[in-house]
């Protein structure tokens, strides 16, 4: 009923003949080894996106996403991309959110709200990060936490709208620490976000909403947060950079 999706934030990462050797590996690996219905989307540096949308083609359930956009159409923004840019470029997919942009460049809710709007009327699918940090997480605050970045960020959109929404869990004591969430907190908080949701707007629409999980997924713990039944997926860093484990994670769903 829901997309399973894979992707893979290769971060500030790669050089672009190293990224193009990852998304080679990636691509044949997939295409020869996979047998489920996985979305994979692997998102690298801006300046990357044409060499590695020459490599996936129209390659089946393997897609291209960027790792930012800027909130306007065009103009004096010196140092920024465009949603009509990453189009062009072959994007499909954006994260907006990620706790590294909200941590290092100050990205708040209320702009998150406009970058999601803004993506979706340029035909872009949002993968839309949220999560908590530790001393949020000790206070026993998360769902709080969580509960109002989803509302800012989301819930001023129409149901059709959030209905293209991809929605990242990431709790951020859990990114590039190795310190994975179990399964159950992963699942739990999969729920709440899909509770908020169905309050929102329906459970139909809640339902339909793809919903990964993110930090220090590996292959050897892919399989046992996938099988959580509100856990749609992953959004991968560190493992990202290796074909091999990257491609063991999409085969987690097999
Ligand atoms: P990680 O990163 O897999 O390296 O923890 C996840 C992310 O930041 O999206």
């Amino acid at each position: 009923m829901r997309k399973k999706i894979v992707a893979g934030n290769w971060k500030m990462n790669c050089t672009l003949p190293e990224g193009k050797k990852l998304a080679s590996e990636v691509i044949n690996m997939v295409q020869d080894e996979v047998n489920n219905e996985v979305d994979v989307v692997l998102i690298p540096p801006f300046i990357h996106l044409t060499g590695i949308q020459n490599l996936i083609g129209s390659t089946k359930n393997i897609f291209l996403g960027a790792q930012n956009c800027h909130q306007n159409q065009s103009g004096a923004f010196t140092g920024e991309v465009s949603a009509a840019m990453l189009v062009s470029c072959g994007a499909s997919h954006v994260i907006l959110g990620h706790s590294e942009r909200r941590e290092y460049f100050g990205e708040t809710d209320e702009l998150l709200a406009e970058k999601v709007s803004f993506v979706l009327d340029n035909q872009l699918t949002p993968i839309f990060c949220c999560g908590e940090k530790l001393e949020v997480r000790e206070a026993g605050d998360h769902e709080e936490l969580v509960g109002t970045q989803v509302d800012k960020a989301l819930f001023g959109l129409s149901e059709e709208q959030i209905k293209k929404v991809v929605i990242a869990y990431e709790p951020v004591w859990a990114i590039g620490t190795g310190k994975t969430a179990s399964a159950e907190q992963a699942q739990e908080m999969h729920a709440f976000i899909r509770q908020q949701i169905a309050k929102k707007y329906s459970q139909q629409t809640a339902d339909s909403i793809s919903i990964l999980y993110g930090g220090s997924v590996k292959p050897e713990n892919a399989k046992e947060i996938f099988s959580q039944p509100d856990v749609d997926g992953g959004l991968i860093g560190g493992a990202s950079l290796k074909s091999r484990d990257f491609t063991n994670i999409v085969k987690a769903f097999d």
